[in-house]
């Protein structure tokens, strides 16, 4: 690794209480599990103010819950400026975040921003379960997504 860098990243969906804080709560987990968490800082990040304060919603808390993973303590805030300074990625849920962060931070003039699904053989967006209900497809978009960007990471930091 160079440097004995800290790689910093940033989840971010619209609330900041289902998609991004399930990529923080399971990235934290993936990278914990390869005995990693002293080279990462893993938080996430709204775009909008609608749920500033409240903790992860009850199903996707259950969904992480399935898994042996706990978010307590977790509750949504929103993106800063001072994040992009401070994050080395910031990893967007779907194209309406990508939107909503180039109108809130302007230019990714350092290359930060990216989409989770990228990292994937499946570009696309995360499955967003505020209408569908359907919290387990996007605990598997997460799940592979995170677990690609770890190896990208990993293989970046070499
Ligand atoms: P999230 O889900 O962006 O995955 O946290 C949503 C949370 C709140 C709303 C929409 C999506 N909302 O419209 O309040």
């Amino acid at each position: 690794m160079k440097n004995n860098k800290i790689t910093k990243v940033l989840f971010v969906c619209l609330g900041n209480i289902c998609r991004s804080p399930m990529a923080e709560f399971v990235m934290k987990d993936i990278v914990e599990k390869a005995g990693l968490s002293h080279e990462f800082e893993i938080a996430s990040a709204a775009t909008s103010t609608y749920e500033i304060g409240n903790p992860v919603y009850p199903p996707a808390r259950q969904k992480l819950a399935e898994h042996g993973i706990c978010c307590a303590g977790k509750t949504a805030r929103q993106i800063t400026k001072k994040d992009y300074e401070h994050y080395d990625y910031i990893v967007a849920m779907d194209q309406s975040n990508l939107r909503n962060l180039r109108a809130m931070l302007g230019d990714d003039k350092q290359g930060k921003i990216s989409l989770l699904m990228d990292y994937t053989s499946r570009p696309a967006d995360v499955a967003d379960p505020w209408y569908t209900g359907d919290f387990q497809a996007t605990w598997d978009d997460v799940n592979e997504g995170c677990s690609d960007l770890l190896t990208f990471i990993m293989d970046k930091n070499k």
